[in-house]
């Protein structure tokens, strides 16, 4: 019914049109029979560092902008391990710019605290959360794209989506409301791709389903849509209610 239908139309979508972005990695399979086992943990090692520290800048940051600030983060500390060995200097400088630098601080706190741990990348919402600067939002980024878990993700873009695609009128900023997008997330994430799936939701919301004149005549889920069902999808709506 609607549910996967939405899944279906949002993943196919997806994969025609996102954004090839350097924390994009493939999560191809290995060809090589053996060791299969230990080589996708470790890739899903290396994803799950390049994925925490790209939603971290992205937090308050462009994509076009992050885009540099990734790549020359990446060259400079490529692992988790060569991260947790920099000075909060080094890491502060390569921040410039960026802004919001509690968050410099706090990839490097958190390096530091998984190395010391064993080095063991935190791979479900629970364990992540124990380190220092991952919230909800976060948590749930790096346990869906970087470890497969089914959990959802919820940001300001995907609040706005889902608002129009059930056509819930609330405030955004209330936390019941908040709370209330996080469980028709949960119920709508796609089990198969949950990391894909949520990258869907919010790269829908950065493109077409966006604050001010959404493109809602190229949207994969348009007849799945409420609130273009119910004409509540023009942009004097939308920006107050959602
Ligand atoms: N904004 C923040 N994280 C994102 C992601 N993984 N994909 C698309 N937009 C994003």
């Amino acid at each position: 019914e609607d549910t996967h239908k939405i899944r279906a139309s949002l993943l196919e979508w997806y994969d025609k049109n996102q954004r090839d972005l350097p924390w994009r990695t493939s999560t191809k399979k290995s060809e090589n029979g053996e060791n299969v086992q230990e080589e996708e943990e470790e890739e899903e090692e290396k994803r799950a560092y390049g994925v925490w520290v790209s939603e971290v800048m992205l937090q308050q940051t462009r994509v076009q902008t992050v885009i540099d600030y990734y790549n020359r983060w990446m060259l400079k500390w490529p692992t988790l391990q060569h991260l947790s060995q920099a000075s909060l200097e080094e890491v502060n400088q390569m921040w410039a710019g960026l802004g919001y630098y509690r968050r410099a601080r706090f990839l490097l706190e958190g390096a530091k605290m998984i190395v010391a741990e064993g080095s063991e990348f935190p791979n479900t919402v629970f364990a992540l959360r124990k380190v220092p600067g991952i919230g909800d939002y976060t948590a749930g980024a790096i346990a869906s794209i970087a470890f497969k878990q089914v959990v959802p993700v919820v940001d300001g873009n995907v609040v706005r989506v889902l608002a129009r695609l059930k056509a819930i009128s609330a405030n955004p900023k209330d936390k019941t409301t908040v709370k209330n997008f996080w469980k028709l997330a949960a119920q709508l994430v796609d089990p198969s791709r949950p990391g894909d799936f949520n990258q869907s939701l919010m790269e829908l919301g950065a493109t077409l389903c966006t604050p001010l004149n959404p493109n809602c005549t190229s949207c994969p889920v348009l007849s799945q849509c409420r609130a273009l069902h119910n004409s509540r999808n023009d942009e004097s709506v939308m920006v107050m209610d959602y």
